[in-house]
């Protein structure tokens, strides 16, 4: 059988669909490759929500084609995700050694495809189409049963697409209409994981706090999608009682989800961090921006004062809650009044860290086309003083963690150093530590001893003594 590269740019929900995808292919009998150097299909699955992100993937699949391709003509080729359904035929038109373009509804036909492209059934394949119940499809997991590559972690799809329209961002075109699963579905796939040993789920999606929210038309096979719909719950929010359903399942340990939207942040989230211990105090609440007249123009829906209110009520209910956001700088029009009110916002609610990004131009969205777009030297500076200001800010804060004793659950070994093994916190921080094969999976309590730029060093052996 074939085997197959997947190489992943982007978010996790990008990662858990190339993964999904690699479960799909490894049923269907394929191997998965170590590199795309001794591979029989690449499939790079892409992001577009900046243009680097594009650019990345292009250049690499360009390196493929001119490099891999020229020894061995077999190689299959394939674009997957979010760019691929921006670009559609454009991709194939540009680098003509390109056989698969695969939209993002269309992942769980990736085994059907390759096989006609395999079997010389078809030249080309370009997928892009919508289609309905797609949102269901991402649920297999590869689930290793050796000790070695046992996962702990595993993210759930729960929703896909988003209605949001935020002003700069490229995701309501390459992800469509918001669709949820239904929760018994996402409970049963979260059974299974814990049966398999995970202890800590991520629910994930575009817009985690939307879900539910909106009805979709399902096929009748599927069951109906939202039994827990608004009125049923107490006024809470579908996703919130999502949470509580996860929340019931014995064995799971730590509940985290991303990304959510500030306006989701109603009462119900905000006490159900104060009434679900299994959901972990951390939050990433992408503020984008400390201006009201910038957040109005990027349609986010809440103003800097209603940010700061959500924050204060998470710190109420959980005291010690990590709290991370993304950031746009250089958005058009932002003036340096502007930009100061950013710098204040992260002054005020102190980020545990914060994603800087610098504003990108995507095509179709309406702050495209907005007057005044700033140079790029005036975005790579407001960007340099944004960052050198949130690693102060970091630096302080992951301080305040040394000598303090910690709840880690035990990932692998460490990233950068992997005669280290590395583990996070409940409140999403990596912790670095002298460990072995034996701790992974493991929750075990260390002493902060150190901390570095965003990173924490432990000792377990301390708490013996
Ligand atoms: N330019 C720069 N950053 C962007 N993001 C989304 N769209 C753009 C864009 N056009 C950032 C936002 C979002 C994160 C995932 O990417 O901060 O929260």
């Amino acid at each position: 059988m074939p085997s197959v590269y997947i190489k992943t740019y982007g978010c996790q929900m990008n990662e858990r669909d190339s993964e999904a995808v690699a479960a799909q292919l490894v049923t269907k009998g394929y191997t998965l490759a170590a590199s795309e150097h001794v591979a029989d299909v690449v499939l790079l699955n892409t992001c577009s929500v900046r243009d680097n992100a594009e650019q990345k993937a292009i250049n690499k699949m360009e390196n493929i084609a001119g490099d891999i391709r020229k020894h061995r003509p077999n190689v299959v080729l394939g674009f997957l995700g979010c760019m691929a359904q921006s670009r559609g035929q454009e991709l194939i038109d540009r680098l003509p050694d390109v056989d698969l373009v695969l939209g993002t509804q269309k992942f769980h036909r990736t085994a059907d495809y390759l096989d006609e492209l395999l079997a010389g059934k078809r030249n080309k394949v370009v997928d892009t189409a919508e289609e309905p119940g797609s949102e269901g499809t991402i649920r297999e997991h590869l689930l290793h049963g050796n000790a070695r590559n046992k996962s702990v972690t595993a993210f759930v799809s729960i929703m896909q697409g988003c209605n949001q329209y935020c002003t700069f961002c490229i995701v309501p075109y390459t992800r469509g209409e918001e669709r949820s699963r239904p929760p018994e579905d996402i409970v049963a796939e979260c059974r299974q994981l814990v049966a398999h040993g995970v202890k800590e789920i991520t629910l994930l999606g575009q817009i985690v706090t939307s879900y539910g929210r909106r009805k979709t038309p399902h096929p009748a096979s599927l069951p109906s999608p939202h039994p827990m719909g608004r009125g049923q719950g107490e006024g809470k929010t579908p996703f919130v009682q999502l949470l509580e359903v996860v929340h019931e399942i014995e064995g799971l340990e730590r509940i985290r989800f991303t990304s959510p939207h500030p306006k989701g942040y109603g009462d119900d989230l905000v006490e159900a961090y104060a009434q679900l211990p299994k959901l972990v105090e951390s939050a990433h609440l992408p503020v984008q921006s400390g201006s009201d007249r910038v957040l109005k123009l990027m349609h986010r829906g809440y103003t800097r004062a209603r940010y700061l209110e959500i924050i204060r009520k998470l710190r109420a209910a959980r005291p010690r809650i990590g709290i991370t956001t993304d950031i746009i700088v250089g958005f058009p029009s932002e003036t340096e009044a502007d930009f100061t009110e950013t710098l204040s916002l992260c002054r005020e609610v102190e980020f545990d860290n914060a994603f800087l990004f610098k504003y990108s131009r995507r095509k179709d969205t309406p702050a495209a086309a907005l007057p005044r777009q700033l140079p790029e030297p005036l975005i790579e500076e407001r960007h340099a003083r944004l960052l050198a200001l949130i690693n102060e800010i970091g630096g302080r804060k992951y301080s305040e963690f040394v000598g303090r004793q910690m709840q880690i659950l035990v990932e692998g070994p460490s990233r950068k150093n992997s005669a280290r093994f590395s583990g996070r916190t409940r409140c999403n921080k990596i912790v670095v530590f002298d460990g072995s094969e034996r701790h992974r999976g493991e929750l075990m309590d260390v002493k902060i001893t150190r901390a570095g730029l965003f990173t924490l060093y432990g000792d377990p052996a301390i708490l013996n003594l």
